[in-house]
């Protein structure tokens, strides 16, 4: 029996974890989920948006499962994942992104895996007011940080074979911050049997789009690694595919790339795919190996079929799609 925080988020939030849930249960693993919410529903009640008996049950569990909380935008409280990153140590985002049977993209053979920082840069959530017209935001990168990713990043080519690792940076603007985090990279390499390509963050935008097959292993700073790791998901069918994992030295946190996604919460829609990838490499970490196989192959057959939900140019619900999933287990 494993013990595993679920943290249901809002929006699309609740129905992606249902779904979820309902199929890891039918590939018969154990768990023990401990339910938790966060997010603006428990403001009223509790005062914060992240409450400490969020982070209590996670550094009990060592693991959670985790749907989107919805951030407001241009206004309002600080954002729960990005003060869950931070209060748990979770400095590697890791998002791995490859192309899914019979979802039709742009290319075919991405496979790429987008390892982001993510404790610090802007997402540090330095910023004030210096007059009415004029705000500022401090990009805060430290060398101990920049360190421990790029040695994540090493480690995980070294460990999943795979070719070389691409640092990401604007270093040519940003000589300070940026360059910093360049420099860690390349001193980190010097350990490693693995080489390090370095590229500017516009360019690699640009021969992302044009040629996604020349990447291996990205390499980015927090924000940086926010957006290429979306215009990645977009490489590969959407959002609704991409998967991801928070994991820092003690916990690890699995959740998928895409957001709260609130123009469509409720109609039964969402994907829960990414939500699935994401619980999958979750039961590989708890050493639930052969579940997560069992339902990979359902999930792969089941697109195989031809059975997709909207976002991926099909017409079956999310909880149709995952009857669907559970029947092929
Ligand atoms: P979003 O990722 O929620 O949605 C972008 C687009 O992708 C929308 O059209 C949405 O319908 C679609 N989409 C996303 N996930 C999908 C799925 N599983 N199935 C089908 N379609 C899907 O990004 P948006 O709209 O910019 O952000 C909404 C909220 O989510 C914001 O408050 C944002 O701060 C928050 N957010 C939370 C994250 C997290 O909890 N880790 C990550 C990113 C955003």
């Amino acid at each position: 029996m494993h013990n595993i925080t679920l943290i249901k988020g809002d929006g699309i939030g609740p129905e992606i974890s249902d779904a979820v849930l309902k199929i890891i249960k039918s590939a018969g693993v154990d768990i023990n989920w401990d339910i938790q919410t966060a997010g603006a529903d428990v403001i009223e009640q509790e005062g914060v948006p992240l409450p400490q008996r969020v982070l209590d049950s996670v550094k009990k569990n060592k693991v959670a499962l985790k749907s989107p909380v919805t951030t407001p935008i241009g206004k309002g409280f600080r954002s729960v994942n990005v003060q869950l990153r931070k209060e748990l140590d979770l400095y590697a985002n890791l998002r791995p992104c490859y192309n899914l049977p019979n979802v039709k993209t742009r290319y075919e053979d991405v496979d790429i895996v987008v390892v982001r920082e993510n404790t610090e840069d802007l997402y540090a959530g330095i910023e004030r007011q210096v007059d009415d017209n004029t705000m500022e935001s401090i990009k805060r990168i430290t060398r101990p940080a920049s360190e421990r990713i790029a040695k994540f990043a090493f480690d995980y080519a070294f460990k999943n074979n795979r070719k070389f690792v691409t640092v990401v940076t604007k270093a040519n603007i940003c000589k300070l911050s940026d360059g910093l985090f360049l420099e860690s990279a390349r001193n980190v390499a010097k350990n490693y049997n693995i080489p390090l390509k370095e590229i500017l963050v516009d360019n690699c935008c640009m021969q992302l789009v044009q040629n996604p097959n020349q990447f291996d292993v990205l390499l980015l700073p927090n924000l940086y690694g926010d957006i290429v790791s979306d215009l990645c998901a977009g490489l590969i069918g959407g959002l609704g595919v991409a998967q991801g994992a928070n994991i820092g030295n003690d916990y690890a946190v699995f959740e998928p790339v895409h957001g709260s996604a609130p123009d469509i919460a409720g109609q039964n829609k969402a994907n829960p795919t990414a939500m699935l990838m994401s619980a999958i490499e979750m039961l590989n970490y708890i050493g639930e190996e052969n579940a997560g196989k069992r339902i990979k192959s359902a999930l792969f057959k089941t697109l195989e079929s031809n059975i997709k939900t909207e976002d991926l140019g099909g017409n079956t619900s999310c909880t149709a799609f995952t009857d669907e999933i559970i029947s092929r287990l």
